[in-house]
């Protein structure tokens, strides 16, 4: 079990030599929970293996994807490489920290979290090996694990939750996500078995897009709204900013992921195109939920993690404007809907997560690294434990790189897209060097 830190100026780190102040990396009263490290270090270990093996992997998809063949099984496979490999696994280690740390909710059961991750991480390899190789008993053994890794994170978070101390937003984002993460489990099972069987038929392309969105959307864009609500305010330094957005965020959000389905599975246009607004609606609050943040912020410059996530957040914007599109041209239009997801999924979701790991991560190693030392010789900052320069480098490969793969996509342009898939995997490379260059303590 672990125990939950409270937030007082005595237990941050100091801030003459350590982070500077403490918090999540940013300028809050909350330090990390440090009995819970190891368990968010293991996940962040497996995410990071899974981003740069998805980034390999889309590089070979790419001309599948300039082509708009969004239904080839090596897309599939390619894909949930960074839906559960990178964005899932790095979701639940962050919960570790989280719940104990900004919500008073130690984690239920620390063992179950361990197991989760040992049957929840090594499921995602063979799932998504299974789906791209077209192998019925390697996806069918990957989806196993995956099943029994998810029902244990979401039974032990919700255990976690029930004895949470603050009940706010963060806490009703974390519920509304989880629940959804369920649901997509569910559709996921249903699209897995048609793979094998075809027993959905003409109903294929509606459930991928009742699934696509319940778990983009339901799962990943209401955790992000939640997780932000309460980690922007420290990591901008802002005070006072206006609130209200959450609400609106939680609330459009939640109505539009559920009517979206519910239109495309009934097949009644007037409910879809409801859903469609009402998502809309959801995204502007969050955005300007951020905004409101940004506005208020004391911290004038954005460090990198802050800069990815405002690349997020512009590319959620983009793909955004693009839904009610592809929605008009019918989603089996390839092109369009390949550029929508992959501007919403890679650019919006896998970045703004890339931002957030910027901030949470170094903190916690440096946590590990050095709390026994302060005050015992000379310890670096958390921002000389990576190097800014190569983050500023990794920032323009992944923003370009899904620019391109995007407007190749679009455009149908191989060369293009292909262009961009190698920039993206670049960028991701550089990632994993700062991340080795953190745990192996070389710092500037
Ligand atoms: C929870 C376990 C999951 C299972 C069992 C699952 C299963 C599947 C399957 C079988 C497909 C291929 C459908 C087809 O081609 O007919 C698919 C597609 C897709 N899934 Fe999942 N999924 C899961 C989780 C997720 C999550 C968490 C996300 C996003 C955060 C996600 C996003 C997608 C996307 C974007 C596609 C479309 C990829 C393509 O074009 O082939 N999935 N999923």
């Amino acid at each position: 079990m672990t125990t939950a830190e409270t937030a007082t100026p005595a237990t941050r780190p100091a801030a003459a030599i350590g982070p500077r102040p403490g918090g999540f990396g940013g300028g809050g009263a909350m330090t990390p929970a440090t009995n819970s490290i190891g368990l968010a270090a293991e996940h962040f270990a497996a995410s990071m293996l899974y981003l740069v093996a998805g980034s390999a992997g889309l590089v070979w998809i790419a001309p599948e994807l300039a082509a708009g063949t969004f239904l080839s099984p090596h897309v599939a496979g390619v894909t949930h490489l960074f839906t559960l490999g990178w964005i899932t696994t790095t979701i639940f280690g962050a919960l570790c920290q989280l719940l104990p740390v900004a919500l008073g909710a130690p984690l239920r059961s620390v063992r179950v979290a361990h197991a989760s991750f040992w049957t929840f991480a090594p499921g995602v390899g063979l799932f998504a090996t299974g789906i791209a190789s077209s192998s019925t008993t390697l996806h069918n053994v990957g989806i196993s694990f995956v099943a029994v890794g998810i029902v244990l994170a979401v039974a032990n978070i919700g255990a976690s939750l029930r004895t949470a101390r603050m009940r706010d937003a963060t806490w009703a984002a974390v519920i509304l996500a989880t629940g959804f993460l369920s649901s997509t489990l569910l559709f996921g099972i249903i699209l897995l078995h048609n793979l094998d069987t075809g027993f959905i038929a003409q109903w294929r392309l509606h459930v991928l897009a009742s699934h696509l969105h319940v778990a983009i959307v339901g799962w990943a864009v209401i955790m992000m709204s939640g997780v932000s609500y309460r980690l922007l305010p420290m990591f901008l330094l802002a005070h006072g900013a206006d609130t209200r957005w959450i609400r609106g965020a939680l609330v459009l959000l939640t109505a539009g992921v559920v009517a979206l389905p519910i239109g495309l599975l009934t097949g009644v246009a007037l409910v879809a195109w409801l859903g469609v607004l009402l998502l809309e609606g959801g995204v502007a609050c969050f955005l300007c939920q951020a905004l409101a943040f940004h506005r208020v912020r004391v911290r004038k410059q954005l460090d990198p993690g802050l800069r990815f996530a405002a690349a997020g957040l512009a590319f959620l914007a983009a793909s955004a404007v693009l839904g009610p599109v592809v929605l008009a041209r019918g989603v089996g239009h390839g092109h369009l809907a390949v550029a929508y997801v992959a501007t919403g999924l890679l650019g919006g979701v896998a970045l703004f997560i890339v931002g957030f790991f910027y901030k949470i991560v170094p903190l916690l190693a440096w946590t590990a690294r050095y709390r026994n030392k302060m005050g015992k010789g000379k310890v670096p900052t958390v921002a000389e434990t990576y190097s800014a320069r190569v983050a500023t480098v990794q920032f323009w490969f992944m923003v370009l790189g899904v620019v391109l793969l995007a407007t190749g996509a679009g455009a149908a342009w191989a060369h293009v897209a292909r262009c961009g898939a190698v920039l993206f995997l670049g960028g991701a490379l550089l990632f994993a060097s700062q991340m080795a260059r953190l745990v192996l303590g070389g710092h500037s």
